[in-house]
């Protein structure tokens, strides 16, 4: 190999360095939405505990949605784009007509030296970006990455669907991640199950339909074992925790892992869910951004369509 470019050095581990959080400014109460479906505001808040949402305007692109929180990210950990080696835009929502959203969040950030990827894992792809940029930190292929997840859910959603009009919504949220002396990104526990992929699918239009029940049922069961496999992980009991950040999928599903977790009194759980609906990939970094005077150890869990799951405690910035 001629001129082989100088490695950078590997480090002993990761940290998030901050974290942000860009909100659409439509907020859309359940009424609204209730409208198109033959529903009702007490309906939705008793099934799945929203109250409102965010829909993005058109100005409001998964790519602007991105660079937003990731600027604020960044300038809050006081990293120069120009020194940023990755730019990792987990998403489900992407239907522009550029191939992938990271390269346009990139440039529109000014990070002209960093690769650019989106990643594909659903609701799950905020812990699986944030596992591989803790994999690249630490070999020493990247320094600072940024992590995001951005979604426009109602680019994928149809109105008048009673199953899914009501839950989801937009946003983004972002958190640079930088090499650290001690793992504060600890081991991912993740996986998938595609034998189960019908039951969180795009219609041949590209509109997702969900079996509701049936992603309840497994969402249930997976999301406290795969907790608990991460606490174990990282060397952890719940009791160790300040924060409980699950994928703010249903407020039900977060009620029952946290119950069978056992999370003490002192556990911040996130409920970011009641009033910016499910956002996907988003969901995680926007609740963490909602917890801002919560720091120690926070125990993450993404899962979702693939069907695909992944979890890790980090030390929150
Ligand atoms: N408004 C009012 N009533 C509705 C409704 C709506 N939007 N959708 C369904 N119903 C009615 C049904 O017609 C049914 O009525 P019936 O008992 O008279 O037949 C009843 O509510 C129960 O329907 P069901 O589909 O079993 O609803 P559910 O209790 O399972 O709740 C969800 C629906 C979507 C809230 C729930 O299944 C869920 O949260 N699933 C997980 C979704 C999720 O987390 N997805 C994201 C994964 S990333």
């Amino acid at each position: 190999m001629a001129n082989p470019s100088p490695r950078r050095t590997s480090h002993p581990g990761s940290r998030i360095m901050s974290v942000a959080s860009y909100r659409p400014r439509t907020e859309v109460g359940n009424e609204t939405v209730a409208a198109l479906i033959d529903s009702s505001d007490e309906w939705i808040r008793r099934r799945c505990g929203i109250e409102s949402r965010r829909h993005a305007a058109p100005d409001e692109s998964l790519v602007m949605m991105g660079a937003a929180a990731a600027s604020k990210a960044l300038a809050s950990a006081g990293i120069d784009p120009l020194d940023v080696s990755a730019v990792l835009v987990a998403t489900m929502s992407h239907r522009g007509r550029a191939t992938t959203v990271a390269p346009l969040v990139a440039d529109a950030l000014g990070a002209t030296a960093a690769a650019a990827m989106d990643l594909g894992a659903a609701c799950a792809g905020f812990p699986y970006a944030l596992a591989t940029a803790d994999a690249l930190v630490r070999s020493g292929a990247a320094g600072y990455v940024v992590v995001v997840g951005a979604e426009r859910m109602t680019d994928i959603i149809d109105d008048h669907d009673r199953g899914t009009a009501f839950l989801f919504g937009d946003g983004a949220g972002a958190v640079v991640v930088g090499p650290a002396q001690t793992c504060e990104i600890g081991p991912v526990v993740w996986g998938a199950d595609g034998s189960h992929s019908e039951v969180l699918r795009y219609d041949e239009t590209g509109i997702l339909r969900m079996a509701g029940p049936e992603v309840f049922r497994w969402a249930t069961s997976v999301v406290p074992d795969v907790a608990k496999r991460a606490l174990d992980a990282a060397g952890m009991s719940a009791s160790d925790l300040a924060a409980f950040i699950p994928h703010q999928a249903n407020l039900r599903i977060t009620s029952v892992a946290a119950k069978a977790l056992e999370l003490g009194p002192h556990v911040q759980v996130a409920t970011d869910i009641v009033t910016n609906g499910n956002t996907g990939a988003a969901s995680i970094p926007q609740a963490m951004a909602a917890l801002p005077d919560t720091s120690g150890p926070a125990l993450l869990v993404g899962f979702g369509a693939g069907l695909s799951y992944a979890a890790q405690v980090v030390t929150l910035p």
